[in-house]
């Protein structure tokens, strides 16, 4: 089982960004902890903080992984680029959030991805992505 998690923009400032919202630890020691959670699981991460980076990555994955694991972060609420990558693609896509997006400003209530992915995990702090990947399982 091949996984990739791809965070976008801000999301490498996690543990120092806005920690009432988004928790204190940082990606790379949660990211540690996700590997020895899953250790039956090849678990690759990249993260972009530019829009066609990471459209080039969904590209690049998104016919040879088995899972995506997607926090396109305020791109979310803006591209329909990622969204058309999403849906260009045939690996399977869980959209995950780390906040709920839909108990804060209206502008992050509307997502260009969920309509194409697989499913959404969304407001469980960092375990969102946990619970993205167990659903691989
Ligand atoms: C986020 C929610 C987005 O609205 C925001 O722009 C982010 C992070 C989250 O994980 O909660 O950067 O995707």
């Amino acid at each position: 089982m091949k996984l990739i998690i791809i965070n976008g923009p801000n999301l490498n400032l996690l543990g120092k960004r806005e920690p009432e919202v988004y928790g204190k630890e940082t990606f790379d020691s949660y990211l540690s902890q996700l590997k020895t959670t899953f250790p039956q699981i090849t678990l690759d991460y990249y993260q972009s903080n530019i829009e066609g980076e990471l459209i080039d990555k969904l590209q690049e994955v998104g016919f040879s992984y088995d899972g995506i694991i997607l926090n396109a972060a305020a791109y979310t609420h803006t591209s329909i680029g990622i969204g058309d990558a999403v849906k260009a693609i045939s690996t399977p896509v869980i959209e995950v959030h780390i906040s709920n997006t839909f108990s804060r400003e209206s502008f992050r209530h509307q997502s260009f991805i969920s309509t194409n992915a697989k499913g959404i995990i969304i407001g469980f702090g960092l375990k969102s992505y946990e619970l993205a990947i167990a659903s691989f399982l």
